[in-house]
């Protein structure tokens, strides 16, 4: 797989990032981590870098903190293979009950990315992260306390880079006018029936736009300052390969439009809908979500399909449900 330097960073990243939240067995809270976790751990590893993907997207809740155990178990067992690896982790998000008693909630605070970052690492079993993301924003937030936490990380050698995630351009321009260095990416959802980063382009001055979901100025920010943008959930969790009976019509057309594409492309329906992220100008890195070897494997040949203008339009409109403007 194709290694493309990262905007802002000394760092070679594959061009697929390799999405952790589906290893160590789910979100239940007391779920213990087993040899068959590890061992799905290690067959996700294993055939990840069979692929030449070398970056790996964490965050702290996912299998509330398992998925970054099992992950630091693997990476144990192979001694050199943590410094082949770009890995990232994310932390703000905090679960109710956690103490007990406590709401769901966000929480930028120094503090908290502080104690987040270090169980983060001894999760991993490494010293340093090479990314770090704030997960998802917190309206409480103080830049300035996010710029010290940040700047202490950074100088102790904690995390080499910082970067952002479910923010609008106003939040990452707010937040780096705090910070010496750049927001290296801003991580989002993105696939072919989430699409407000395409639509809000095309709706600006229509009547009967479609919701944009706040993407407004966000795709030219990350543009004209090189943040790059990675697209989470970009199978839209496998929606368009699976079960479509109960699926809306605009489900149903495009899962029939990425299936009639694949085998004209003679790829699979997994390739056409990352195509269709990567043919992006803006250099979209997908986050891959499947923890299965063979599924990586199908994904992974989205790097020799080149979509067509007139294909990447088809796809659009049918995931949106309607023609263009
Ligand atoms: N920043 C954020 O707020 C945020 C939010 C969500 C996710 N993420 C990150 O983004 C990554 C991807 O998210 P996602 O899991 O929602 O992405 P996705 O790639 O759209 O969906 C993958 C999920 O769909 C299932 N699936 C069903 N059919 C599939 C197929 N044909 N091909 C591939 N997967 C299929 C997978 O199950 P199997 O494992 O059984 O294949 C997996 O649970 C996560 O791992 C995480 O790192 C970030």
């Amino acid at each position: 797989m194709q290694q493309i330097p990262l905007p802002h960073t000394t760092l070679k990243g594959s061009r697929l990032i390799l999405g952790c939240m589906g290893l160590g067995g789910g979100w239940a809270p007391d779920t213990l981590l087993t040899k068959a976790h590890e061992k799905e751990a290690r067959d996700f590893l294993e055939a990840g870098l069979e692929l030449g993907a070398n970056f790996y997207d964490h965050a702290n809740i996912y299998g509330a903190g398992r998925s970054e155990e099992v992950f630091g178990r693997i990476l144990k067992e192979q001694p050199g293979l943590r410094d082949d690896l770009i890995i990232q982790s994310k932390v703000g998000i905090r679960w109710a009950d956690n103490p007990k008693g406590t709401p769901q909630r966000f929480d930028f605070s120094r503090k908290h990315i502080l104690e987040a970052l270090e169980a983060v690492l001894r999760r991993l079993g490494t010293d340093h992260l090479e990314i770090l993301l704030l997960h998802r924003p917190d309206a409480l937030w103080d830049p300035e306390e996010v710029a010290e936490a940040f700047a202490l990380l950074k100088a102790q050698g904690k995390v080499r880079y910082f970067g952002v995630s479910n923010q609008n351009r106003f939040q990452m321009e707010y937040l780096q006018s705090f910070l010496p260095d750049a927001l290296v990416a801003n991580q989002v959802e993105m696939n072919l029936l989430h699409s407000g980063f395409a639509e809000v382009g095309i709706s600006f001055n229509q009547s009967a736009a479609l919701y944009p979901d706040g993407w407004e100025g966000t795709m030219e920010y990350c543009r004209m300052n090189k943040v790059t943008l990675q697209a989470w959930s970009p199978l839209a969790r496998g929606v368009l390969t699976g079960d479509l009976n109960d699926r809306p019509e605009n489900v149903k057309a495009a899962a029939a439009l990425v299936r009639s594409l694949a085998k004209q492309h003679e790829t699979t329906p997994e390739a056409i809908q990352l195509a269709w992220l990567l043919k992006h100008p803006a250099g979209i890195q997908p986050v891959l979500g499947t923890s299965k070897p063979e599924r990586l494997r199908a994904c992974v040949k989205a790097l020799d399909v080149e979509l067509s203008r007139e294909e990447w339009y088809s796809l659009f409109a049918a995931g949106r449900g309607r023609p263009m403007p």
